[in-house]
């Protein structure tokens, strides 16, 4: 374990470390994009090479597929998979009903196929992204290049009929040029500061020719582990409507990291 790791890097450490908890011998697990999730696919790699856990994986990005490889995690199609017993994935925001904002690493299009076609979606994230209402982080869209201004122009004139209290959008870039997802499209960014009614907005959303899938997960996850820099974690079912709290410790002789190549 690294010796200097932030608080924040803690909270996300120790969420992935007791969401690895929910992963049983044999299963075929959905693997998350992002900062947190990286933390799963590590613990994971870590109870592949260290305590004999046969997985298969899924994952929700090149990046996240290139990680599982470099720590040991087997990886497969979701085609080849099928079906999944459970996804492990980070979040912008989540809801005290444990509905999502997603896709601000640009992966929501696999993440919400993957989450879709799983038994079970256990969410990790820190308090930093629970809110009373979705929508002050940027709402992701994923949209096909062709005609992107008038997909964009489209959603804006959409969203004039929708309970949100704000409708630009960007374009989100990398550098000089448009972002490019997995998927080779674009990603606009929506400003909606407050979203009324999600369910009704994803609907909506996805209606519109060019949109291909919008970063609202509505009714998608089970549980959401929330961690904390001191280590404690709370873990919420909404399904069973339990709350768990647990301390995970940090060893410093952890050896998460030995095997993994930079
Ligand atoms: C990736 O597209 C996103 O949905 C991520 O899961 C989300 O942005 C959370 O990322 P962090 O764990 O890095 O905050």
């Amino acid at each position: 374990m690294p010796k200097n790791m932030s608080p924040i890097d803690k909270a996300k450490y120790v969420a992935a470390k007791r969401a690895v908890s929910y992963v049983e011998d044999g299963m075929k697990v959905g693997l998350g994009t992002g900062s947190t999730a990286a933390w799963m696919v590590r613990c994971l790699g870590d109870m592949v090479r260290n305590e004999g856990l046969s997985i298969t994986g899924v994952a929700t990005s090149t990046r996240t597929a290139t990680l599982a490889r470099e720590v040991g995690v087997p990886i497969v199609t979701l085609d080849e998979a099928k079906w999944l017993d459970l996804t492990i994935d980070g979040t912008d925001e989540y809801d005290a009903n444990l509905n999502l904002i997603k896709g601000g690493g640009g992966a929501l299009l696999q993440e919400k196929i993957v989450a879709t076609a799983s038994d079970q979606m256990v969410v990790i994230a820190d308090l930093t992204k629970q809110v009373d209402t979705l929508g002050a982080f940027p709402l992701p869209v994923e949209v096909i290049p062709f005609g992107w201004q008038t997909t964009k122009a489209l959603i804006e004139e959409t969203l004039v009929n929708l309970d949100v209290l704000g409708r630009s959008s960007a374009l989100r870039m990398n550098n000089d040029a448009p972002y490019i997802t997995d998927e080779g499209n674009y990603i606009l960014d929506l400003q909606l500061r407050r979203i009324g009614n999600a369910r009704q907005l994803s609907l909506v959303l996805n209606q519109i020719p060019g949109l291909v899938e919008n970063g609202l997960f509505v009714d998608i996850c089970d549980v959401v582990v929330i961690g904390n820099g001191d280590g404690t974690v709370e873990t919420r079912d909404i399904n069973n409507g339990t709350v768990e709290h647990d301390q995970i410790e940090v060893e410093e002789t952890d050896n998460l990291f030995a095997d993994i190549a930079d």
